[in-house]
């Protein structure tokens, strides 16, 4: 293929030297001369480890031609990578002067292309940038519109510096936010035989995919090391604790608690992570990142409640009050949470919940809902049916097969459902809130 690559800061060169050292004609933009006087002369930009070598096969090849602009020689190629910076603002967000300037060259050279180039943003953007900042400003300045005179996509970039070259080669995987089908038909023919899968999807969906992958990146590390500082005030190595915690590929190292959902709760974890900040607070340790989980879980509980107010209607159901379905421990539900919180705003609660019968309930789980909601007994009711009628507002804090049934009857007219489990939302015909979704 021939291939542009505009930008060959640590993104841009290890792309365009790796394509070029795999047979394809590369033709390099950047700003910067220095840059690309040192790849005219087969010497890598930017220290990376292998980049030496294979940019001095690269320019040996003749196939890595580099230029200081954008200019007529990019319009026939297959595709255009545009890596280009993004740097911070002072208030975080990240700066798109470079991306807007290269769309408005990208356009103009477009203007009399006769080729169906590609154009794939790789530079990292906030969610949205490709179709509403990037596309129209190509468009504007072509004259043509995506899909029939040009291909555009989104295709965030995993590498690491440091290890580029091998990432290059061996990314987690490939995904590629495309306007149309036909966009992704190069990137499949480049990339698809790559290690790693190849995942098309929704521009904005890989445009928040980097920034969340590097989000949790920088979470990881930071649990890591308050773990560690803990663990140290305790005078104990927590290198071993972590060690350990890795070793579970079950509930720890997994895809298990990682989606968007209610909040937690149980007798468990809230009471364990207030014991570990107890324990960090009586050895003077900051643990700023630990101690922002119990906050960011009461805003989740307040953020459910204002979907039930946003509806107006005093009258609500609630599917679902203990921890998790098929217990009847109600220990710091966040459902009680939120019925709580309703309650006390008088809102008229009516609950279903199979699994929970008062007169079943001992001890502790007793005591704690005795304290937490001293009238259960009126609220509470074994009648689906009567539950959901008597709700304006459906709280879906369940996904069991009755309680998707019962939807089925009662989610309609002027209703409202909001949903803190994730159910279908084709089986509903009124109102629809998700939690966070
Ligand atoms: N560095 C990484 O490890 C990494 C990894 C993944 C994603 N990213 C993202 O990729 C993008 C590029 O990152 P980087 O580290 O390669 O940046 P960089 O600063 O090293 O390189 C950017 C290059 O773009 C050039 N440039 C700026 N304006 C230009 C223009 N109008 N025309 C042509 N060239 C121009 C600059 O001269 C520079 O060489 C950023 O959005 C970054 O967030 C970086």
């Amino acid at each position: 293929m021939k291939i542009g690559v505009v930008g060959l800061g640590y993104v841009g060169a290890v792309t365009a030297v790796c394509l070029a050292r795999d047979g394809h004609t590369v033709v390099g933009v950047d700003v910067d001369r220095a840059k690309l006087d040192l790849l005219k002369q087969g010497k890598a930009p930017i220290v990376e480890e292998g980049l030496a070598e294979i940019t001095a096969e690269a320019a040996a090849s003749g196939r890595l031609l580099v230029e200081p602009a954008v200019d007529a020689r990019l319009a026939d190629c297959d595709i255009i990578f545009v890596c280009v910076g993004t740097p911070s603002a002072p208030n975080g967000s990240q700066s798109l002067v470079a991306v807007e300037r290269v769309a408005e060259q990208l356009g103009q050279v477009l203007r009399n292309a006769a080729a169906f180039p590609v154009i794939v943003l790789r530079s990292t953007v906030p969610p949205g940038t490709t179709e509403t900042v990037f596309r129209p400003l190509i468009e504007k300045a072509s004259g043509k519109t995506v899909g029939v005179g040009f291909g555009l996509c989104f295709q965030p970039e995993f590498l690491r510096e440091g290890s580029s070259v091998k990432d290059f080669y061996q990314p987690p995987f490939t995904v590629v936010g495309a306007a149309n089908e036909r966009s992704l038909v190069p990137l499949r023919t480049l990339f698809g035989s790559l290690p790693g899968e190849f995942i098309a999807t929704d521009t904005r969906v890989a445009e928040l995919l980097k920034l969340a992958c590097n989000a949790f990146h920088a979470l990881k590390i930071s649990f890591a090391n308050e773990i560690g500082r803990l663990g140290r005030s305790l005078d104990l190595d927590a290198r071993s604790v972590m060690d350990l915690v890795c070793r579970d590929r079950s509930l720890n190292i997994s895809t298990a608690y990682l989606r968007p959902g209610f909040a937690y709760g149980g007798s468990c974890l809230p009471k364990d992570l207030r014991a570990l900040l107890f324990l960090a607070k009586r050895s003077d340790v900051d643990l700023p990142m630990l101690h922002g989980v119990t906050t960011t879980n009461a805003i989740h509980i307040d953020h459910a409640a204002s979907l039930v107010k946003a509806h107006g209607s005093r009258k609500v159901a609630l599917l679902g009050l203990s921890f998790k379905p098929g217990t009847d421990d109600l220990r710091e539900s966040p459902l009680v949470a939120l019925a709580e919180h309703l309650i006390g705003k008088g809102y008229e609660c009516k609950i279903f919940d199979p699994a929970v019968s008062l007169s079943r309930l001992l001890g502790a789980n007793k005591r704690y809902i005795e304290q937490t909601i001293p009238h259960l007994d009126s609220l509470l009711s074994e009648d689906l049916e009567a539950v959901c009628a008597h709700g304006d507002v459906l709280v879906v804090g369940f996904k069991t097969p009755a309680i998707l049934a019962a939807l089925g009857r009662h989610a309609r007219g002027a209703r409202a459902v909001v949903d803190l489990v994730g159910i279908d939302r084709a089986a509903i015909s009124c109102t629809y809130h998700g939690i966070c979704w």
